[in-house]
C-alpha cells in the first residue's frame, strides 16, 4: 500500500468499520517503518470473474478491493486491520492478505503474531482461526464506538514448522478454489 491507495482504503473501511482511521492516520502509517500495509487489487469486477495472481495482488488491475496491515512491536507482529470490499468478500481475499502478512512477519524475524477482534465478529474469528490464531483471552471494554469486548488471538510461535505447514495448506486450498 502507498499513499495513492489511501482514498480507496478509506472507502472500503466506510463499509465495514464503525470507527475507521482518518486520512491523517493513514498518511502517518505510510511513513512509519514499524507499520506495513498491503492492498489487494483486482483485475476485473467479481461478476465478470476475478483473476488469481500466484505471486500476490499487485498487477495490471486498478481496483483496490481489500487491505490489511501489521504493526511490528518488540519482535511481535500485531495485525492492525483487515477489510475487504463487500463486492469481493467470500473469495479468499482476506485470507490471501493475511497469509502475505504472516510471510512478511516471519521474514522480519517476528516470533509471534497477535490481534484483537470484536467479540461478536465471528466471521473474523473464523478467518484468523483458519490461519492458526488461537484465542488468548477477552479484553473487556476494548472497543468504545460502539462499546464491545475484544477477543485477543495469537500465534505464539510463528517459527514453528506446524504454523508454516498450516498456512501452506490454506495457501494450497486457495489456489484450487475459484476466485
Ligand atoms: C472479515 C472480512 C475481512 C473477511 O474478508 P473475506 O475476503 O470475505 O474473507 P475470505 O474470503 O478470506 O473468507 C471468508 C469466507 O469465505 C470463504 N471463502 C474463501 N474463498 C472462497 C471461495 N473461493 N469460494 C467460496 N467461499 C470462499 C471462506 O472459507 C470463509 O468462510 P467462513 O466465513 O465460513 O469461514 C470481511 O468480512 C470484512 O471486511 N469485514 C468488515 C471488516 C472486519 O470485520 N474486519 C476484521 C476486523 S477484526
Amino acid at each position: 500500500m502507498t499513499v495513492q491507495h489511501i482514498d480507496a482504503v478509506i472507502a472500503i473501511d466506510a463499509q465495514g468499520y464503525v470507527d475507521p482511521w482518518s486520512a491523517t492516520t493513514w498518511y502517518n502509517e505510510m511513513r512509519d517503518d514499524d507499520r506495513f500495509h498491503l492492498v489487494a487489487i483486482a483485475e476485473s469486477h467479481p461478476r465478470g470473474g476475478c483473476s488469481d495472481h500466484p505471486g500476490g495482488f499487485e498487477g495490471a488491475g486498478d481496483r483496490v478491493v481489500g487491505h490489511a496491515g501489521l504493526l511490528f512491536l518488540a519482535g511481535m507482529a500485531h495485525v492492525s486491520n483487515v477489510a475487504v470490499d463487500s463486492d469481493y468478500q467470500h473469495r479468499g481475499v482476506a485470507t490471501r492478505l493475511l497469509i502475505e502478512l504472516l510471510d512478511r512477519a516471519r521474514e522480519r524475524g517476528c516470533t509471534a503474531a497477535t490481534l484483537e477482534a470484536r467479540a461478536a465478529n465471528k466471521r473474523a474469528h473464523r478467518l484468523y482461526s483458519r490461519l492458526g490464531f488461537q484465542p488468548l483471552g477477552i479484553s473487556r471494554g476494548y472497543y468504545t464506538k460502539p462499546p464491545e469486548d475484544a477477543l485477543v488471538m495469537s500465534i505464539r510461535y510463528l517459527d514453528e514448522p506446524e504454523v508454516a505447514e498450516r498456512i501452506d495448506r490454506v495457501r494450497a486450498a486457495l489456489r484450487l478454489a475459484r476466485t
